[in-house]
């Protein structure tokens, strides 16, 4: 190979290695299956006990009284655009609305991992960690992202 055409080949290569290594720190997308089944089935067990189910149905179908559905149409456009942080945010502030601020992280990661099996959201082989920061860099969009 002449010299040019090795340093052309290796400016090739390593732009390719660049793009390469772009496409592995994109965020995650809550489309790639950030929860695993076993976690789903935690949460379930989460949801029933910790009263989520008296309010939010056994199926998260919408409530009465303002009760917000948390599975569906409403709920996968509300958290469009935000990240499954402000999911696990929201829920660790605020819910079981009766004593808000009683569960613990994990506890939050499991029940979050239950409502995003709820919306038909795939599961995949890593749990969803019960880090705030880690759970921040998944983004939540209502429609899969184009790959
Ligand atoms: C006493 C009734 C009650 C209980 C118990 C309860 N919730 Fe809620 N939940 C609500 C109400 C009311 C809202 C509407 C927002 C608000 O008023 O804070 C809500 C909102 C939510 C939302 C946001 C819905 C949205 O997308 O707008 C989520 C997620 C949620 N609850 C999850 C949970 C989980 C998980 C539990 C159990 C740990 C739980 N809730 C227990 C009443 C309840």
């Amino acid at each position: 190979m002449l010299p040019r055409t090795a340093l052309a080949f290796a400016t090739a290569l390593s732009a390719l290695l660049t793009l390469g290594a772009l496409r592995a720190q994109a965020p995650a997308n809550v489309w790639a299956g950030v929860y695993t089944p076993e976690q789903a089935a935690r949460g379930k067990a989460v949801y029933d006990k910790r009263d989520c189910i008296t309010c939010h149905a056994e199926d998260g179908s919408p409530g009465d009284d303002g009760i917000p559905p948390i599975k569906g149409p409403y709920f996968m456009s509300r958290w469009d655009g935000n990240t499954v942080g402000d999911i696990t945010t929201f829920i660790t502030a605020n819910m079981p609305r009766t004593k808000p601020g009683t569960l613990s992280p994990q506890e939050v990661a499991d029940v979050t991992a239950y409502l995003l099996k709820l919306n038909e959201l795939p599961a995949g082989a890593t749990a969803l960690p019960a880090d705030a920061a880690a759970v921040k860099a998944i983004r939540f969009t209502e429609v899969a992202p184009a790959r």
